[in-house]
């Protein structure tokens, strides 16, 4: 049987399955956020595993400074956007700040949203042990969870910085910890943000789940950025863990410099572009 290295060229659709696969395989997971239907369907296209519809669409589409604002109801209008034009990736969903945290009856009402209103195939939340309630009673509904450990954007005014997580023996121990526990309860993923690279590596040798890093170094199964970031679009977040593939805002801003000289002397629209 040939070698299976590369997801584009074997399978027609990305299950949890198929990322456990990939894991055992040891073929790189490559997962990007999406918000909108024009960019998920790009991506679909392009053949990315997996689309996160992530809360960083507070930050990026409605130019919040963190991820508390968006609401369900907002997660849920943007999921659906991508759905509508994903027929390959798979699409996970975060559970905003709010909807999940206090009370797993809660936390549940919120995933069975997303699942039946956007028609999304799993759900994220972040934190490990103290999150582990509605962790359990989401995926007793048969509803994927992926967990998310490191750097919590929801718990920005707990951490007060976006400085990299866990480089304290204390902390670093309570996020292995944590990834078992998320491992145990069924999670089929987690997302590592912003730690040591050798941390990242332990904790993705340590469990059977993928773990899919964003500024945790290539130790891990798959990486995640945010495609506005890796292409350019948002230009003032920099951190060095952030490749930008594309100066897109340049791109773009010329392009409608451009468009404005034509208006404005009269060469648009010609003789071909009108009726
Ligand atoms: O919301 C998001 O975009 C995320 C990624 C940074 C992993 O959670």
């Amino acid at each position: 049987m040939q070698k299976k290295t590369d997801s584009r060229q074997y399978y027609t659709k990305i299950t949890t399955h198929v990322l456990q696969e990939m894991k055992l395989k040891g073929e790189k997971i490559a997962m990007l956020t999406a918000y909108d239907y024009s960019m998920a369907k790009i991506l679909d296209e392009a053949g990315i595993d997996v689309i996160l519809v992530g809360d960083s669409a507070s930050n990026v589409m409605a130019g919040h400074k963190t991820t508390l604002p968006i609401t369900l109801n907002e997660m849920i209008y943007h999921a659906s956007s991508v759905m509508r034009a994903v027929s390959r990736g798979l699409v996970v969903v975060d559970l905003p700040f709010g909807t999940y945290q206090g009370n797993s009856i809660e936390a549940l009402h919120s995933a069975i949203r997303i699942m039946k209103e956007a028609g999304a195939n799993a759900i994220k939340i972040e934190g490990g042990e103290e999150v582990i309630e509605s962790v359990k009673r989401i995926l007793s509904a048969g509803i994927p969870v992926m967990g998310h450990l490191g750097l919590t954007p929801q718990s920005i005014h707990k951490f007060g910085t976006y400085v990299v997580r866990a480089r304290e023996e204390d902390e670093a121990k309570k996020l292995i910890k944590d990834a078992h526990i998320l491992e145990d309860a069924g999670c089929f993923g987690i997302v590592l943000e912003k730690i040591p690279a050798n941390l990242a590596t332990q904790v993705t040798s340590e469990i059977k789940i993928p773990c899919i890093g964003i500024g945790a170094g290539h130790g891990v199964d798959g990486q995640v950025l945010v495609l506005h970031d890796m292409l350019g679009i948002t230009t003032k977040f920099s951190p060095r863990f952030l490749r930008r593939y594309h100066n897109l805002s340049e791109e773009i801003k010329g392009s409608v410099n451009a468009y404005i000289d034509d208006v404005k002397s009269v060469s648009f629209p010609n003789e071909r572009e009108q009726y």
